[in-house]
């Protein structure tokens, strides 16, 4: 029995005073009994949520991170100074940096290396465009991106991967996959982990959906066998919202 894992990836949004009320919001509102909950701000936030999420169950991570250890790489963030805020996750190859900053799998698979080999656990991001959806090339873009982000992890890396399946065409589009649409590439994406690995490592990763997650669809997307948590953008930025899609779990 997998538990299920929902994470907040606030993007670029709130500064340290937003920051401040959100946090105080969530701790309030959001009551995880067997749910693990992830709160993901922007690096300039991480300092004050770890503060203010001190003694509470939900738990931190980060957006990105650099490929690169230390030194002359302007504007990046390492794995070490991430750790040193407290953050136990980090989310890689989100559809908005492939598509924005040109992040390729194995540019992403270097970027979850980094993290596992830090101790930390990874969110790795897949999903298909609207266009390779109407081609009818889901399943082979998801296969691509799969063993291009998993390259060379090893049996035990994998229990600290969680999967993200996020079709582009529902981020942020208030388009949502149908239950059965996620779920298809949730088996898919299981089938996948069983051949890479076992059917031992398949049966216990966390695979995510995200798209368009909100209080209204998470029911029913959550109710599929393969769908073991969200990842959830604008309704993560609400109290109210993010602990809509919590609660009834
Ligand atoms: P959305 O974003 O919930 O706003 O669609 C999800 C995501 O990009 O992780």
């Amino acid at each position: 029995m997998r538990n299920k894992v929902i994470a907040g990836n606030w993007k670029m949004n709130k500064d340290v005073f937003e920051t401040a009320d959100l946090i105080n919001g969530l701790k309030k509102s959001v009551a995880a009994k067997n749910v693990e909950v992830i709160v993901c701000p922007p690096f300039t936030s991480l300092v004050v949520a770890q503060q203010l999420l001190k003694g509470s169950t939900i738990k931190l991570g980060a957006q990105d991170v650099s490929v690169h250890d230390d030194g002359a790489y302007t504007g990046e963030v390492s794995v070490t100074m991430l750790k040193s805020v407290g953050c136990e996750y980090v989310i890689v190859g989100h559809s908005e940096r492939r598509q924005y900053f040109h992040e390729s799998n194995e540019l992403i698979n270097q970027k979850a290396k980094k993290v596992l080999a830090a101790s930390m656990r990874v969110i790795i991001c897949v999903g298909e465009t609207l266009e390779e959806r109407e081609k009818e090339i889901t399943d082979k873009v998801i296969t691509a991106q799969i063993k291009g982000v998993l390259a060379g992890l090893s049996e035990s890396d994998l229990e600290r991967v969680i999967i993200a399946y996020e079709p582009v065409w529902a981020i942020g589009t208030g388009k949502n996959a149908t239950p059965r649409q996620a779920e298809d590439v949730h088996q898919l994406i299981r089938k996948l982990v069983g051949q890479i690995y076992s059917w031992n490592v398949a049966e216990k990763i966390i695979i995510q959906y995200g798209g368009s997650v909100k209080p209204e669809n998470a029911k029913e997307l959550l109710s599929q066998d393969d769908i073991d948590g969200a990842l959830v953008g604008g309704a993560c930025l609400k109290p109210d919202s993010f602990a809509g899609i919590i609660s009834p779990i």
